[in-house]
């Protein structure tokens, strides 16, 4: 019995879109110990928007993301300001498609690393949209390595124990959960 090639397109897409999700669940397992539940999901346009409205960064600007998915932030923040943009990230998945996307891109350098290793000292803006159980570590590390007048923006979860400069929300039905710029003071 041959089949209708209308079902042969369907199999074979319903097919990839099945890899791909196992590769997904795959790739975020193999990092879980590092990620504590942080997953390969990218800041929805408002969020990076209200950023960049409300960020300036000169040309200089060295921009740090920590966790930086498919490097869209990166990419957004080049396109607008052609800051020196700098992403690390573990998920291997994640890694492949933030090169991928970033290919050909000056200015743009996509890291497979963990973070955690990572000197942050030359950072002018930190970005992170990370996972509540990680940030008490990364206040921590903040803390040691930024130097006086660095901005750090986190979506959704706060610092503990720092006062944000400003929190944005969003004007949006779907995307308004907040933003925290933080600024690291200047003795
Ligand atoms: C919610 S996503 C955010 C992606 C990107 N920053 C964005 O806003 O579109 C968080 C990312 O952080 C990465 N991540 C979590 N812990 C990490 C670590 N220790 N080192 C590098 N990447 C990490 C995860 O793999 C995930 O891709």
């Amino acid at each position: 019995m041959r089949l209708p090639g209308w079902v042969l397109v369907f199999m074979v897409i319903a097919g990839v879109l099945f890899a791909l999700k196992i590769l997904y669940v795959a790739a975020a397992g193999f990092v879980l110990p590092l990620t504590r539940g942080g997953l390969f999901v990218g800041t929805p346009g408002p969020r990076i928007a209200a950023f960049l409205d409300n960020i300036y960064m000169g040309p200089g600007t060295l921009l740090v993301d920590l966790g930086c998915g498919d490097g869209r932030v990166l990419r957004a923040a080049r396109r607008r300001y052609g800051v020196r943009a700098i992403g690390f990230e573990i998920n291997p998945l994640a890694y492949g498609v933030a090169r991928l996307l970033s290919l050909g891109r000056a200015g743009i350098t996509i890291r497979y690393a963990n973070f955690w290793k990572e000197d942050l000292r030359r950072a002018d803006v930190v970005f992170c949209y990370l996972f509540p159980d990680l940030m008490t570590g990364l206040a921590e590390k903040l803390k040691r390595e930024l130097r006086p007048g660095c901005t750090v923006v986190s979506c959704n979860f706060p610092l503990p124990g720092w006062k944000a400069k400003r929190v944005l929300r969003p004007d949006h039905s779907r995307h308004g959960d907040p933003v925290y710029i933080y600024e690291i003071l200047r003795m």
